[in-house]
């Protein structure tokens, strides 16, 4: 049972707006915060080094944490600055060779599309979109059809930006795994809402991010990278954390996922994405999931109620992020009405750049996260 009271006293955010922009960044929780304040003081007061030098093992900890969060080995997570890093560093580390095929999602997130399409012209890598089923979900089906040896990779996101949908990830594993395909999931927006498993998911490579659903601070992600996997990803850039200097003209690698790892970064923040991680798993991520489905799931409901509401959500499996439209109101105007009341949700107006026939209208997205309530969901409502 989760103590929504507790939850929300210990969230400083909860008192001052009615937060729905969980798929921008959460609010974070008090321990969070007082874990980055702290750690900033002692680097102000002792020194950055000595700080560090005094926070040795439970920097050395977050690993631990982030490892049982997504079911992993802690010799298997890279910290990296935020989640777009972590999805590069295992992209471009793939030696790509012209003409391998890549198959992705049409609703990839941006920074990954452009990505691919960097390496095609580049590499001469053939980037394939794989169409969405009919509920909107990227099609199995159609990956069946088109796997073959000479697919090098599949990148695909678990929970898109722009739509309520999750993607059957589990089963496009499955395929993946029996094709021989390295498999690449970017989980940004499943990390902290949804219970993920990296053995359930079959992945070889999953990045994710602090900020959003995992209520962590800003600046900060990491890359999960299968033990099995790790020599086929090559570090694109080494330094003295990521590998050692042993010669006048050699270096050895380190033997684990942080020789994907830059040796200068924000101690405060790796501590604080180590408490986001603790505190979500100690409210239980099953827990966390079953409340965020269920109140956006309420939160649909109530918005088909809403004259000129229509929620555009596809997808038979569906998360905590709700986006709609109201007929003879445009989407700005909603958020910007909605932000002066201090309820906050987000504009989101992707272009599908691999068919912008599809795209749909300028959407309002609400991202719900287990410490929102039923009352701020009426609160919304009746705002609108
Ligand atoms: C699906 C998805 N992937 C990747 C990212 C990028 O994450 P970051 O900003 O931490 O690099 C986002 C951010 O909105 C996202 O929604």
């Amino acid at each position: 049972m989760l103590d929504i009271t507790r939850i929300r006293a210990e969230t400083p955010g909860c008192a001052q707006v009615t937060h729905f922009n969980n798929a921008g960044a959460s609010l974070q929780p008090r321990p969070v915060l007082d874990t980055v304040l702290r750690h900033l003081e002692s680097e102000a007061l002792t020194g950055g080094y000595e700080a560090a030098d005094a926070a040795a093992d439970r920097l050395a900890g977050v690993y631990d944490t982030l490892a049982r969060l997504v079911g992993a080995d802690p010799g298997e997570i890279a910290v990296t600055e935020n989640a777009t890093r972590a999805w590069d560093t295992a992209f471009y580390g793939i030696d790509l060779r012209p003409g391998d095929r890549v198959l992705t999602s049409a609703g990839e997130y941006g920074s990954n599309a452009i990505a691919l399409l960097h390496r095609a012209r580049e590499r001469g890598i053939k980037v394939e979109v794989l169409p969405d089923d009919e509920h909107g979900q990227v099609s199995v089906a159609a990956l069946a059809a088109t796997l073959g040896p000479d697919v090098r990779l599949i990148a695909v996101n678990h929970v898109p930006t722009h739509d309520g949908l999750v993607n059957p990830v589990a089963e496009i594993g499955r395929l993946a795994r029996a094709a021989g395909a390295l498999y690449l999931v970017d989980a940004v927006q499943s990390v902290g809402q949804l219970d993920v498993n990296v053995d359930e998911i079959g992945c070889d490579l999953l990045s994710a991010t602090g900020r959003k659903f995992l209520r962590g601070p800003r600046g900060i992600g990491f890359l999960y990278v299968r033990r099995a996997v790790l020599d086929r990803i090559a570090p694109t850039f080494l330094d003295d954390r990521s590998a050692e200097w042993t010669g006048p003209e050699s270096y050895e690698l380190r033997e684990d996922a942080r020789r994907f790892e830059s040796y200068e970064r924000s101690a405060a923040l790796q501590l604080g994405l180590g408490a986001a991680a603790e505190y979500a798993m100690a409210i239980g991520l099953d827990v966390i999931e079953h409340r965020v489905t269920a109140l956006a799931a309420h939160l649909r409901a109530a918005l088909a109620e809403v004259p000129g509401v229509t929620v555009r959500d596809r997808g038979t499996r569906r998360s905590g992020i709700v986006t709609f439209t109201r007929e003879g109101h445009d989407a700005a105007g909603i958020v910007a009405s909605l932000a002066r009341q201090k309820i906050n949700v987000r504009l989101s107006e992707q272009t599908y750049r691999y068919d912008e026939g599809a795209t749909p209208p300028p959407r309002v997205r609400a991202s719900v996260h287990y410490y929102n309530t039923e009352e701020e969901i009426s609160r919304l409502i009746g705002a609108l």
